[in-house]
């Protein structure tokens, strides 16, 4: 084309594509994306209640939004990865592990987004969360449960919601992963103290020092304990991500409400910093001390 001479363009380039002969192209009577996925429902639940609308409302809901979403596939996943452990199906859980950790970085990662909110961008939405708070999410307190931060007081908190509250109420009696990890290496020939095989699960677990003698032992010789020690640095890889969530929140609450308190009624950063210092599995924290060099 003479037009083009010299210009380097390629006449070929275009920024339509053809679509191909084989593409489906009606859905009256056959499944469509949209139906597969409930979009119609899914993409109709963001409902801001600014008045007038502000812009940034949008942003806070679907932030929270995809976080429910996230997790719950991660209480999905823990759930099996703790499961396939009480049937002695490592390899499997491992599997299961690596997927939860990949949803937690996507988690932390997405806190980006949120961090464009100024503060007095949040103080425009603000009136209209009224007591609703991020503290009152029952899928966030599944994962704990199930990862051993177990509190009987959080299931008060959910009276208002009889199913998420039965579901967290199964969850503080059930065996969390750290627990049925224990269980596990007992039946594997480790030694693992009685009271931690029979316990009131219900009840926050408490570090023993004869559990970390047995890791001790594992870290000691890793390559006689391949299999142990690979779970155990998976966990430890999941108590770190999920420290790393709840330090990238506090961060974007500081810069958001300073040292305001909560929507939900507690002192705000400073409540949310004394998180920072809960640990699920603490020995395998303590093991650290412990190794030689
Ligand atoms: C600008 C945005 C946000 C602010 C200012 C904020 C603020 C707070 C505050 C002050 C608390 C303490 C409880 C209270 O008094 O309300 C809290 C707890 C919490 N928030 Fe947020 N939050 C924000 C975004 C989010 C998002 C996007 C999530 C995602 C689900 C979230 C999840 C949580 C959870 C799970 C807790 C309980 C933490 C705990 O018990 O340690 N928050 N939030």
């Amino acid at each position: 084309m003479e037009s083009d001479k010299g210009t380097g363009v390629d006449p070929g380039t275009t920024s339509c594509r053809d679509l191909e002969e084989g593409i489906q192209r009606a859905f009256s009577r056959d499944m469509s994306y949209g139906d597969y996925l409930q979009l119609d429902l899914l993409l109709s639940a963001q409902r801001p209640l600014s008045d007038p609308p502000q812009h940034d409302e949008l942003l806070f809901i679907i932030q929270h939004q995809t976080s429910e979403l996230w997790l719950k596939l991660m209480v999905h996943e823990l759930r099996s990865a703790r499961d396939l452990l009480r049937e002695d199906q490592l390899a499997p859980s491992l599997k299961r592990m690596a997927r939860v950790k990949h949803i937690q970085h996507t988690l932390t990662d997405q806190w980006s987004v949120l961090a464009t909110l100024t503060p007095s961008e949040y103080a425009q939405i603000r009136p209209f969360l009224a007591t609703s708070s991020g503290f009152q999410s029952a899928q966030y307190r599944e994962v704990e449960f199930l990862l051993g931060n177990k509190n009987e007081d959080m299931v008060k908190v959910f009276g208002h919601d009889p199913v998420a509250q039965a579901e967290l109420t199964a969850l503080l009696h059930e065996p969390s992963l750290y627990d049925e990890f224990l269980g596990f290496l007992a039946r594997s020939g480790y030694a693992v103290p009685a009271e931690l095989l029979d316990r009131d699960w219900s009840q926050p677990y408490r570090m023993n020092l004869a559990l970390v003698d047995t890791f001790a032992r594992v870290y000691a010789s890793p390559a006689e304990h391949w299999g142990v020690y690979e779970t155990c640095e998976e966990l430890v890889d999941v108590e770190d991500n999920f420290q790393l969530w709840r330090f990238r929140h506090l961060q974007v609450v500081q810069r958001t409400i300073g040292s305001k308190t909560g929507t939900g009624g507690s002192t705000g950063v400073a409540f949310l910093r004394r998180a920072l210092d809960l640990t699920f599995f603490p020995e395998l924290f303590e093991v650290r001390a412990r190794i030689e060099s």
